[in-house]
């Protein structure tokens, strides 16, 4: 090639596509994720894999292990607000106590889901003491309402995700 600004020009282009091609990974992948189940928005599943260090190179492999992660993050970071909320003590009734307690004894059941095959096993049962944690602040009555509800939302929303990524590649189609 003896003009330079033809290279130039070409390695550029590749450059750009290489980089719009890296970044419609989320958005195809969350894209079809959406358009699959109830339970994944596209702006809330673009937006928390786009946070994710590299996540712009990343494989389908790559996008499920960064949701799992988000997960196990989300999950420890709900643990240690129950804690706080009840080392600071009196404002809790005793059924919000014994909620917050059931909380995150639920939150505890931790999981390394480094290998796929049974990572939606230790998923499901991430998002499902999600929901029985918020319906026992629910069945209670007597206007107690849950401090955690963004929270048990949010990890609801993030395995949600994360189990449709690891179908995807199980079923071979990511
Ligand atoms: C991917 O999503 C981001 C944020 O949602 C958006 O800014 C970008 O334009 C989208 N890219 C493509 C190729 O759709
Ligand atoms: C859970 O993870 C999502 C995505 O990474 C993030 O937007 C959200 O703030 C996290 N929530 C908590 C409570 O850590």
């Amino acid at each position: 090639m003896n003009n330079p600004w033809l290279s130039i020009f070409i390695i550029s282009l590749s450059i750009t596509i290489h980089l719009s091609s890296s970044e419609s990974l989320i958005n195809t992948t969350c894209k079809a994720m959406s358009a699959d189940s109830p339970n994944i928005k596209y702006g809330f599943c673009a937006t928390s894999l786009q946070a994710a260090p590299a996540s712009q190179c990343a494989s389908t492999r790559g996008l499920a292990t960064i949701a799992i992660r988000a997960l196990r993050y989300n999950v420890t970071d709900t643990r240690c607000f129950i804690k706080q909320l009840l080392k600071s003590g009196g404002r809790w009734g005793p059924y919000a106590k014994q909620c917050l307690g059931d909380c995150l004894d639920l939150a505890m059941k931790d999981f390394n889901a480094r290998r796929f095959d049974d990572a939606n096993i230790r998923i499901s049962s991430v998002m499902d003491a999600a929901t029985t944690c918020e319906d026992a602040f629910a069945e209670g009555g007597d206007g107690v309402v849950s401090p955690l509800t963004k929270m048990n939302e949010d990890a609801f929303r993030i395995g949600a995700m994360a189990l449709s990524v690891v179908g995807m590649i199980r079923t071979g189609s990511g």
